[in-house]
């Protein structure tokens, strides 16, 4: 039996995690940088999981592909189409997420292998997984290309990495991912390193695969203009917390937790091009440094004083939303904010 054969609960989400926790182990003592984080991703979902650098976003990313160096201390529940995959030996692992799941990620070249035809790359998966003869591969390569937008497919397929732009090598990584026809796509800043109009053509690029494939994405970035854009649902981390859940409507037109309100009055608006951003004051904390209580409550216009010392349960309230703060949502409104 292959795996994609296995049998799966239809209702079942794409992919569930339940309390991962992961500790880097430096020189001195073990680093927390995940805690307590749990979220699912229904099929066909676009995740956002949206934070400030060194939240812990792509730690999470890595946790969930199983790419994390053995070193690190993995602890929680993480099931693909209701399959456990955190209990799993690391070949079997490996090979169940290489067919159900693909990661692509903020550097592109890096990806990719410099010494081989963009063509070959895409070749090899299929030829690896589904057995196909090297021609069949590279028939297919070249669809893969034209369905990413790549011109030329079939004089493209035979070119290396170097010799493709920014935006095709990224089209091409996507590609790549598209190869094994995963359940869900984990993408780890896309866009970070292309210029505005490349970053917005990968976007509709990946909601249109998502709209003709019926896949799954799970889309990390620091950047609440692609949450909006591309969301269903959303997840706010900080200090490798999950602060807020929600659909991306509801929470951006009511934000419960004051960290998620800090960010969304943090965009630019286009509209008001003369307004100033206003950055969220202070700096995250450091995981060797986290203070006491809500990792949160020293940058938080409204802490009291049992943030100091105590974390609060997630609150659950209506629409499936959760924010981990000990103040109700819509305690205080938005606008009085600073
Ligand atoms: N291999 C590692 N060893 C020790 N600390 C690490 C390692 N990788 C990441 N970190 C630390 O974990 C925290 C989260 O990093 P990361 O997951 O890359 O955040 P994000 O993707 O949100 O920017 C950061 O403080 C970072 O310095
Ligand atoms: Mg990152």
């Amino acid at each position: 039996m292959t795996v994609s054969t296995l049998r799966q609960p239809a209702d079942a989400p794409v992919l569930d995690v339940a309390d991962l926790n992961v500790s880097f182990r430096t020189r001195t003592d073990d680093v927390r940088v995940v805690r307590d984080l749990s979220f699912t991703v229904a099929r066909g979902e676009v995740f956002a999981v949206i934070g400030e650098s060194g939240s812990g976003k792509s730690t999470m990313a890595q946790a969930v592909m199983g790419l994390l160096p053995g070193t690190t201390q993995t602890s929680g529940r993480i099931s693909l189409g209701g399959q456990p995959i955190h209990n799993l030996a690391p070949a079997a692992r490996r090979r169940l997420c290489g067919e159900r799941m693909a990661l692509i990620s903020q550097d592109a070249l890096a990806a990719l292998n410099p010494c081989t035809t963009v063509g070959f790359q895409i070749a090899e998966t299929l030829m690896v997984h589904r057995g196909l003869g090297h021609g069949a591969a590279m028939q297919r390569a070249v669809e893969l290309l034209k369905l990413t937008g790549i011109p030329s497919p079939a004089e493209r397929v035979h070119h290396y990495p170097h010799e493709f732009s920014g935006g095709m090598r990224q089209r091409a990584l996507i590609a790549m991912a598209l190869a094994l026809e995963p359940d869900i796509l984990v993408a780890d800043e896309p866009t970070t390193a292309l210029d505005a109009t490349i970053k917005a053509q990968i976007l509709q690029l990946l909601m249109r695969l998502r709209r003709e494939l019926g896949m799954a994405v799970l889309i990390v970035t620091h950047d609440m203009g692609v949450v909006a854009r591309m969301a269903d649902r959303m997840l706010v981390m900080y200090a490798g917390r999950a602060v807020e859940t929600g659909p991306v409507v509801e929470v951006f037109d009511a934000p419960a937790h004051p960290y998620t309100r800090a960010l969304l009055k943090a965009i630019p608006r286009l509209d008001q091009p003369g307004l100033a951003l206003r950055a969220i004051a202070g700096a995250p904390p450091a995981p060797q440094a986290m203070p006491p209580g809500c990792p949160f409550h020293p940058r938080c216009p409204m802490a009291v004083a049992a943030c100091a010392s105590e974390l609060p349960q997630p609150i659950r309230f209506a629409g499936g939303r959760t924010s981990q703060c000990r103040i109700p949502p819509g305690e205080v409104p938005y606008a009085e904010l600073a």
